[in-house]
């Protein structure tokens, strides 16, 4: 019998939480360990889970452990730390989450954990440069879900623009999983045609093509359901669970992730968000597509910031937040 697949998620608030649910309901974990500062939340949230596996079609077992579960994780999903409010950017937050990681990443590895980290904690490319280095672990086992969540964002905006299904819209937006994110739409198609073509083709009933409307509406989607309900839980705990399933079945799909960069797309030392293959090894691959002069520039600036923020880690840490 092969081994069975042991999910670690760090942080059981309502990301958290939403990625337990989720890899449950999908069948993408055998066991789901939360781990939490407030015992009695991951204790909460592990109940709650287990009462909803009688109706659940996978056997999972869950429960609210310590960083010594994770040893034998394949996977540890980083969700500690808060959400942005609406009146705050994610890279506002970087404090606060640093502040709430404690010592907490360096504990992990030294429980034995050899797996990969999946970082979603805000600002999502900074924070998966932070566990990078306090992890020691090489590049593709440490990455984040970047632009995944506002990639999905980007397809039902399209999707409502376009009367086409989500399934059948390729589209991606790349840097940062913020404000300065950029879509290349040259890569952009829908059932294959680029995406252009596809509105020239509709100028009648579909009317004009607002890249910068569109651009506008992916960036700040996530305000939209953080003003409506408090929190963002269900697209980012899919997302996860969507890249957990393409290290776990080693699927080699290709996805918009927030790796380390060396150079690529002319920047180094940043994580920022570009196609990658996703396979058993982590990031297997940064594809590397030719994108405009424009979409270059557009992408580099993005990161510029990201990079900002990179550099203000060590600092944070030194003055306690
Ligand atoms: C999101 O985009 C807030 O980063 C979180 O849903």
């Amino acid at each position: 019998m092969g081994k069975l697949r042991r999910i670690g998620i760090l942080g059981a608030g309502n990301v958290g939480s939403h990625c337990g649910f989720s890899l449950a309901l999908q069948g993408e974990a055998d066991e789901i360990v939360f781990v939490d500062i407030k015992k009695e939340k991951a204790e909460g949230e592990a109940l709650d889970l287990r009462d909803a596996l009688p109706f659940l079609p996978h056997r999972v077992r869950v429960w609210a452990g310590s960083v010594d579960d994770f040893k034998d994780s394949d996977i540890v999903i980083v969700a500690a730390g808060p959400l942005p409010r609406p009146d705050q950017d994610r890279l506002d937050t970087l404090g606060e989450t640093l502040q709430a990681f404690g010592d907490t990443i360096p504990s992990i590895v030294r429980a034995g954990f050899d797996g990969i980290f999946l970082c979603i904690s805000n600002p999502a490319d900074v924070i998966a440069d932070y566990v990078r280095k306090a992890s020691g672990f090489p590049k593709n086992r440490v990455f984040s879900t970047g632009t995944s969540l506002d990639s999905a964002r980007l397809k039902r905006i399209l999707s409502r623009d376009t009367g086409i299904d989500v399934k059948s819209i390729y589209a991606f937006s790349m840097g940062e999983h913020g404000g300065s994110q950029m879509i290349p739409w040259s890569q952009v198609s829908i059932g294959n045609k680029p995406i252009n073509e596809f509105f020239k083709e509709r100028i009648d009933s579909l009317g004009a093509f607002d890249t910068e409307a569109i651009l506008e509406e992916t960036r700040f989607a996530g305000y939209s359901v953080l003003t409506g309900k408090g929190s963002t839980e269900f697209g980012i705990s899919n997302a996860a669970t969507d890249i957990v399933r393409a290290i776990l079945h080693d699927e080699k799909r290709i996805l918009p992730v927030s790796p380390l960069l060396e150079g690529e797309y002319g920047v180094s030392g940043v994580h920022a968000s570009v196609p990658a293959v996703i396979g058993k090894r982590g990031v297997e691959e940064i594809v590397q597509m030719k994108l405009s002069e424009k979409e270059l520039k557009e992408f580099q600036h993005s990161c510029e910031l990201i990079k900002k923020h990179i550099d203000l880690v060590s600092e944070l840490i030194k003055g306690g937040n």
